[in-house]
């Protein structure tokens, strides 16, 4: 599995979310091949409806440890698997399996930068019968270097006139690919509007989360973030920061959250496996605290970075090395 891969053309691959990607390895029924033979039909069942739940799972490259660390790998499968099963799809791969694939895809990849890895299973059949049982189920791995996918020193937002999707119609628990149309019809107004990004509101008008990330503000020596029930996705990145929160010995609390609660916020932020932490500078206009990332934001922040660099030995375990 360890023998020295084929390295990829890292000149011709680029760093930045909007540009394709073009190189590298894929896992395709069922076998790891080059990243541009892994193709599907257009008459995708999962193209046509929406019918797939995926992962991003990211991976820091440290330097000084010739290491690439991806972060909470099997808490990220351990959400792909529900994911999936909402949409009523049984992986044949068990969580070792989806783990030592991705580590082998990686591998032949040979990336010596952060990456982001992009698991996802899907209706493959191409059948027009829009029901779960009908269409195969697929699933692909592949990764791609990335850097930040948005500003981690400052996102100026808006409260997006387009609701969360609710637990009734697409539940927002499941990584589906599906309701992220809700995503894109939210980002493309925030940013048509010229903001960086948008926070959502549930249908009874509370904080859901932003586009793809969590929402945290801060509330003196607490953290406040809106609960599982309130439409979002139960992110990975959010309960790193409950975590690295405790050990700050910062309270936490899980509450729903008022839109004006945030415009009088001391300090803001997004987090997420993509976004990584984002302070959050102004929401519709209105400065958050003085503008400025705050004290607690960026505490957080710094310990997050060095722990999923391999830094910080307390939080170790949430790594997973590719190369040892
Ligand atoms: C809608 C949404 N909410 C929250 C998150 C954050 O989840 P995680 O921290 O597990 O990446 C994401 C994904 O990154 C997302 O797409």
């Amino acid at each position: 599995m360890r023998e020295a891969a084929e390295r990829v053309d890292h000149e011709a691959l680029d760093a930045s979310p909007d540009q394709g990607i073009s190189g590298g390895y894929a896992y395709f029924q069922g076998a790891i091949v080059p990243f541009a033979s892994a193709q599907v039909s257009i008459a995708t069942h999962a193209l046509h409806y929406g019918t797939g739940c995926f992962e991003g799972i990211r991976g820091y490259w440290n330097p000084d440890h010739e290491e690439l660390y991806l972060v909470k790998m099997r808490e990220h499968f351990q959400r792909f698997v529900k994911s999936a099963r909402l949409l009523k799809m049984e992986l044949t791969e068990s969580l070792e399996e989806l783990a030592e694939i991705t580590l082998e895809v990686l591998r032949r990849d040979g990336y010596r930068q952060d990456v982001y890895v992009r698991p996802i299973a899907y209706k493959s059949s191409p059948v027009l019968k829009i029901d779960l049982h009908t269409p195969a189920n697929g699933l692909a791995i592949f990764a791609l270097p990335l850097g930040d996918y948005s500003s981690t020193t400052g996102l100026r937002v808006t409260i997006s006139s387009w609701r969360r999707v609710t637990d009734n119609s697409i539940p927002a628990r499941g990584k589906i690919t599906g309701s992220y149309v809700n995503t894109a019809l939210a980002v493309e107004d925030a940013q048509a509007a010229g903001y960086d990004d948008c926070l959502m509101l549930t249908e009874q008008g509370h904080i859901a989360e932003g586009s793809a990330a969590n929402f945290f503000m801060v509330e003196g020596r607490a953290l406040v973030t809106s609960p599982v029930n309130d439409e979002i996705l139960v992110g990975l990145t959010r309960a790193a920061i409950i975590r690295l929160a405790r050990d700050l010995q910062l309270e936490v609390r899980e509450r729903s959250i008022d839109r004006s609660e945030v415009y009088q916020a001391e300090e803001a932020f997004l987090c997420g496996t993509g976004v990584q932490i984002g302070p959050i500078l102004s929401v519709d206009g209105r400065p958050i605290g003085s503008g400025r990332p705050g004290p607690v934001t960026t505490a957080l922040k710094e310990t997050y970075f060095h722990a999923v660099r391999g830094e910080d030995p307390r939080y170790r375990e949430w790594l997973t090395p590719v190369y040892q």
